[in-house]
């Protein structure tokens, strides 16, 4: 045996050691009760503020918007363009997001060539500059158009 060995052996069995005491230490008690993970993190985040409610909970109220759901703009959800609605759901006096100007309509329809999903384009700066998109198109039913 090279005598190195006589330090090295005992040198490993220390830090065998010392890594299985950190690990009973550091691994939290209910990792690995169902899988790779640890369980009680379910629960935490079962408690954790939620910010989005979901049409569902917007039709309680807005019975018209609902019986629209089915003709939505697209099938967006409500809170795709009027932001995280649970605060607004649990006290309708915190107010929501209006998104009315041209830029909000943009961020989906404004001309441009790369966009993976062709849906329907429009060049801002020549299609009815000036005004605001929701005076002509309903936000809700876009392909009715005022008159
Ligand atoms: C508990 C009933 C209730 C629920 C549920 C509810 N709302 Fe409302 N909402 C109201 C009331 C009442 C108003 C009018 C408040 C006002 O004019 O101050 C309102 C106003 C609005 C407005 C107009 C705000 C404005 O500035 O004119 C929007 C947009 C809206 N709600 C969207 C939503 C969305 C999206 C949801 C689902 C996330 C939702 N509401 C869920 C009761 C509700
Ligand atoms: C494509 C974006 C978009 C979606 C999706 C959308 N809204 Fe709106 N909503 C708007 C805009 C923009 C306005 C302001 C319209 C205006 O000023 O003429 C508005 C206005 C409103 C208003 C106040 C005026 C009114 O029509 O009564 C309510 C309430 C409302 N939305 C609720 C909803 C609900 C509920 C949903 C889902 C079922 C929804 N919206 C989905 C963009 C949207
Ligand atoms: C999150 C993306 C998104 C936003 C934001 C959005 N739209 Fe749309 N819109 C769509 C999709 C998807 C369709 C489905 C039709 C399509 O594929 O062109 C559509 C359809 C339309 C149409 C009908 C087009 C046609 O084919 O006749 C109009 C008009 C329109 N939107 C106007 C608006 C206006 C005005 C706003 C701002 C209030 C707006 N949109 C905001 C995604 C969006
Ligand atoms: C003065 C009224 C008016 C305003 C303001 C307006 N539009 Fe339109 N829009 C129309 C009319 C009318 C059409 C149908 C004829 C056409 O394609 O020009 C249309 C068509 C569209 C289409 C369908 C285009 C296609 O190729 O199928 C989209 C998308 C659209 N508009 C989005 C918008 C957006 C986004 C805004 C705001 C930046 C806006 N519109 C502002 C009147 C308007």
């Amino acid at each position: 045996m090279p005598p190195q060995l006589k330090t090295l052996i005992p040198l490993f069995i220390l830090f065998i050691l010392a890594f299985l005491i950190a690990r009973h230490f550091l691994v939290p008690d209910s990792f690995g009760k169902e899988g790779h993970y640890r369980f009680e993190s379910v629960e935490d985040n079962k408690e954790m503020p939620m910010f989005y409610a979901g049409n569902e909970a917007c039709a309680e109220c807005h019975d018209k918007a609902a019986e629209m759901e089915y003709d939505m703009h697209a099938d967006l959800t409500c809170e795709t363009c009027h932001g995280p609605g649970m605060a607004h759901y649990e006290n309708p006096d915190n107010k929501l997001i209006m998104p009315r100007d041209r830029s909000f309509c943009g961020l989906c329809h404004a001309s441009n060539n790369t966009r993976k999903y062709k849906l329907a384009q429009v060049d801002l700066e020549e299609h009815n500059p000036g005004m605001k998109c929701v005076e002509c198109h309903n936000p809700h039913l876009p392909w009715e158009i005022a008159e």
